[in-house]
């Protein structure tokens, strides 16, 4: 039986991941910042347990405890809508503390294992934001487009050890607790000046027609886990998907509010 340690898992697209693969026979190391065993079903197959993914001790804690993993699934993250002017630099390093460098840490730390054995896959989880740019997410847009440039460096590194690693990108989904979880981070980032692009970018987001749901992200961990086909990114949503294929095709344009 597989085990799948997922970061993250106390909402949106990680609490759905952690179910998804429990549902599909696997064993699930659900981690959270603050544990809660009544977000998902009791099994001998799914444990809870604590992490805070900027915390290099809590990192070590939780490998201790899970036992071996086969694959990774770096989901957590936060958010940040605002102008970049605005943005105090401790804001900065916040967001890339946990969206790029709490990635890179935990990704280091079960590396040495998967290689032993010659056998693990790591998701990381970044966002459609990095398939097209879209106003007043430079920093947020910044951290997750460092884990899109490390992880396809490090998929070629690793090939020979049969350790695979991949990427989604999912599309924004309004359902999640994502903009909530931001909303303290985001209170003064938007001066005066800013103010027009911002009402600009939240009548768009008002008429976006595509969504980004749970399972859609789910099932995308889901299929870069099991991915034999060597294919590095796994679009995850309608509206992702849909910027995935213009950006194929060289014409996608800015993305007023096609994800966050
Ligand atoms: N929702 C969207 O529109 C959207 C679009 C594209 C990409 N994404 C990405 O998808 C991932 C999941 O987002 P979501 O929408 O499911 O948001 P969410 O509901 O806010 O879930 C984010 C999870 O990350 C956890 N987390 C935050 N900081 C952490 C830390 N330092 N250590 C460990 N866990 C931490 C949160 O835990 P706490 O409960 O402890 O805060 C929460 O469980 C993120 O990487 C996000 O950037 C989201």
């Amino acid at each position: 039986m597989k085990t799948v340690l997922i970061t993250g898992c106390s909402s949106g697209y990680g609490l759905e991941t952690a179910r998804h693969f429990h549902a599909q026979g696997w064993r699930v190391i659900a981690t959270m910042r603050t544990p809660r065993t009544d977000l998902l079903p009791t099994s001998e197959r799914l444990r809870v347990l604590p992490l805070d993914v900027t915390q290099p001790r809590s990192i070590a804690a939780v490998l201790a405890d899970s036992g071996p993993v086969d694959v990774l699934v770096n989901n957590a993250g936060i958010g940040l809508f605002g102008a970049f002017e605005a943005t105090p630099m401790h804001t900065v390093r916040e967001v890339f503390d946990t969206n790029t460098l709490g990635v890179m840490a935990m990704t280091q730390a079960v590396l040495p294992a998967f290689r032993t054995r010659r056998a693990g896959v790591v998701v990381n989880v970044t966002s459609s934001a990095t398939l097209a740019p879209m106003p007043l997410v430079a920093t947020y847009t910044a951290s997750k487009m460092a884990i899109e440039g490390f992880t396809a460096s490090l998929a070629f590194e690793l090939e020979a050890f049969n350790v695979r690693v991949k990427l989604v990108q999912p599309g924004y989904a309004p359902t999640t607790r994502f903009a909530h979880n931001g909303g303290a981070r985001m209170a003064g980032l938007l001066p005066e000046p800013y103010l027009p692009l911002a009402q600009q970018v939240f009548a768009a987001l008002g008429t976006q027609s595509v969504f980004t749901q749970e399972i859609d992200v789910a099932s995308a961990v889901w299929r870069a886990a099991n991915d034999t086909s060597g294919q590095l990114r796994f679009a995850a949503g309608a509206d992702a998907v849909a910027l995935a294929r213009d950006a194929g095709r060289g014409v996608a344009g800015p993305a007023m509010l096609a994800s966050a």
